[in-house]
């Protein structure tokens, strides 16, 4: 049976604009409580405002690269929430530019330590509180660029690919550790959103990046329900259309097709250098 967040207490790192905002609106509509956790604490405030009178929603500074900054958000949360039902995991950025390109590799220490050790560092200080129940879900915002390869965005794909296994080995380890009552692990893999993310890549030491065009890209409140959907129903692993599911089964028989089909794709939804149309 599908879980129905009502009452739930949900954390939802990144929750200051994009996805986990969505996301939070979203969930305070459906009656969870919610900790709202990022760096710009007056987003937050302001947020937790608008999930309303029926929901109970704390804004929680966090940075989830620096360890005592996720220690003592997870501190506050569980003063007030005592238990974590749902972590989403959520925060991250993203980059647009071709490999041969970059100038400056430092973005790509900032993008490891943000999307990978982000994830580990918040759940690390989350994991004893959440309940080791079917019931409970510890959620990774990974990306289609997580399951197969993408162009210009080599360390993206290696921090969501690393994300991905991440996710595949604490499973086998809640599993064995817990049996029937394993929280359940669910990792979505959204395509283009319309979020800030397109316009706040990181540009490895460049002037502009590629970005795709927003036009063909899914809006944040379905991408909120896609999610909550796969949160619901605690998929292993949530895409956002049967297209994208086959994408990623055919990866391993036939990758050269689908490398073919990517690029294609990617060169009609994307405006970057290299295609000449920026
Ligand atoms: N949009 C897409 O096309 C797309 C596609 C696939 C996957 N995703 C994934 O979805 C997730 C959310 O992306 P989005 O599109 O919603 O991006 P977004 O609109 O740019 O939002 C990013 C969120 O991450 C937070 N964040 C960034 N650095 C942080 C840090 N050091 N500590 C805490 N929070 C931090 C930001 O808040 P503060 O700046 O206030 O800290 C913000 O709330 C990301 O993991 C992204 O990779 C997005």
């Amino acid at each position: 049976m599908a879980l129905d967040v009502a009452g739930k207490t949900v954390v939802i790192t990144g929750a200051s604009a994009g996805i986990g905002r969505e996301l939070a609106l979203l969930m305070a509509r459906k009656g969870a409580r919610l900790a709202l956790l990022a760096r710009r604490k007056p987003l937050l405030e302001e947020l937790a405002q608008e999930c309303g009178a029926g929901s109970q929603a704390m804004a929680v500074q966090c940075d989830v690269t620096q360890r005592p900054s996720c220690q003592a958000a997870i501190q506050t949360v569980v003063s007030e929430f005592k238990e974590i039902d749902i972590l989403i995991l959520n925060a991250g950025m993203s980059m647009g530019c071709y490999f041969e390109d970059i100038k400056d590799l430092a973005d790509g220490d900032f993008m490891l330590s943000l999307n990978v050790m982000g994830v580990a560092n918040v759940l690390h200080y989350a994991f004893p509180f959440i309940p080791k129940v079917r019931g409970s879900r510890i959620v990774v915002i990974s990306s289609i660029a997580g399951a197969i390869g993408v162009p210009f965005r080599t360390l993206y794909c290696a921090s969501k690919w690393a994300v991905n296994g991440f996710c595949a080995s604490l499973r086998t380890e809640l599993e064995e550790a817990y049996g029937e009552n394993a929280p359940k692990v669910v990792v979505s893999c959204p395509p283009e959103v319309a979020t800030g993310l397109n316009t706040n890549r990181l540009k490895f030491g460049n002037e502009a990046t590629a970005q795709f065009d927003e036009k063909t890209a899914a809006s944040p409140t379905l991408a909120a329900q896609l999610i909550l959907d796969a949160i619901c129903e605690g998929v292993r692993i949530g895409f956002f259309s049967k297209m994208h599911a086959w994408l990623h089964s055919l990866y391993a028989c036939c990758p050269s097709r689908i490398d073919k089909m990517i690029i294609d794709g990617v060169k009609k939804s994307h405006r970057a250098p290299r295609y000449g149309n920026m």
